[in-house]
């Protein structure tokens, strides 16, 4: 069971109709960069939580979620209603273990995105770890739309300050976007797009990969990499990919 802390909401930003990144302020416990909180509402009387990624790094504050409105959904209609002031429950400890612990050195760190997912990327680029441990990182962001390649400043200042060791590859299904790739993730990887524009392959004895997001592009990555002889990691057994799914 989840121990609830109060939060406030310090500011929201609507980047599109159904899309928000949200900010709080709460004395959540100290988190490493991947982790995710839960974020509750009392509604009819149930309290309904929901886990959430943070976006901020462990020594930033406030703390930030980026989210889409799921109109079927319980929690993110009335979530995406809140305006600053408006109070919410956090979880008091984040929790998850998608996160670069244990994780082998390498050439190439590979971060693999739909939709939402780009925002617990953007905690992990904005502290030393990856850069430690990797010569490069690519992070490759898969939407819908044009207008779903949210979060241009935060990545203008991670390549400024990483320069040529940083790769974004943005991937847009549902129309032609004149900086993108068209189609799906898995499309650009098994027609070997990807490796082409960063000039290295995937492969066991130089990447690690994070999955994160979708479980359908999760599950059918994962068939790539493993029949390329990648291997899930977990603390116990380092091996080459990683994953979260959202839904
Ligand atoms: C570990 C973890 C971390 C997560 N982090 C995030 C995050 O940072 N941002 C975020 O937007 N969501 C995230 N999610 C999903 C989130 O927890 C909620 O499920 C989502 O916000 C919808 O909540 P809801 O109560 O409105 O609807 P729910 O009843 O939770 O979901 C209704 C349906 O919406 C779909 N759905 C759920 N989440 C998404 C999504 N992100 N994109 C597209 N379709 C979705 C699913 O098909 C689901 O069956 C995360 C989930 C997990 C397990
Ligand atoms: N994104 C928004 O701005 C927005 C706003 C309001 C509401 N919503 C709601 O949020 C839900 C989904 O939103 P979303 O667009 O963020 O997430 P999504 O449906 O997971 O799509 C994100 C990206 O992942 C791709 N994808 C889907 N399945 C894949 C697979 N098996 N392998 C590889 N790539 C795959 C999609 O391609 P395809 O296009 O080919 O499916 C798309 O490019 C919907 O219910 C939507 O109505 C979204």
């Amino acid at each position: 069971m989840s121990d609830w802390i109060k939060g406030r909401v310090i500011a929201k930003r609507r980047w599109k109709e159904g899309l928000y990144s949200m900010q709080f302020e709460a004395p959540i416990a100290d988190f490493t960069a991947g982790q995710f909180i839960k974020v509750a509402l009392d509604i009819d009387g149930d309290r309904v939580g929901r886990p959430y990624s943070l976006v901020n790094p462990p020594h930033q504050r406030p703390l930030e979620i980026y989210f889409t409105e799921i109109p079927s959904g319980p929690l993110t209609p009335p979530l995406s209603h809140l305006d600053p002031g408006a109070s919410l429950w956090i979880s008091a400890k984040p929790n998850g273990i998608f996160t670069l612990e244990g994780v082998r050195p390498g050439r190439e760190l590979w971060m693999l995105a739909t939709g939402t997912a780009l925002g617990v990327y953007l905690s992990i680029l904005r502290t030393d770890d990856p850069w430690a441990l990797f010569e490069r990182v690519i992070l490759v962001h898969g939407v819908r739309q044009g207008d779903d390649l949210t979060y241009g400043e935060t990545l203008s200042l991670i390549a400024d300050a990483q320069r040529e060791r940083f790769t974004f590859i943005p991937v847009v299904s549902r129309e032609a976007h004149p900086a993108a790739l068209p189609g799906r993730i898995t499309d650009r990887i098994v027609a070997g797009d990807l490796e082409r524009r960063v000039g290295a392959p995937i492969d066991p004895a130089r990447s690690h990969v994070m999955l994160c997001g979708n479980s359908e592009m999760i599950k059918e990555v994962k068939v790539i990499l493993e029949t390329r002889g990648l291997t899930r990691h977990r603390r116990q057994t380092p091996g080459h990919y990683t994953t979260e799914h959202y839904h």
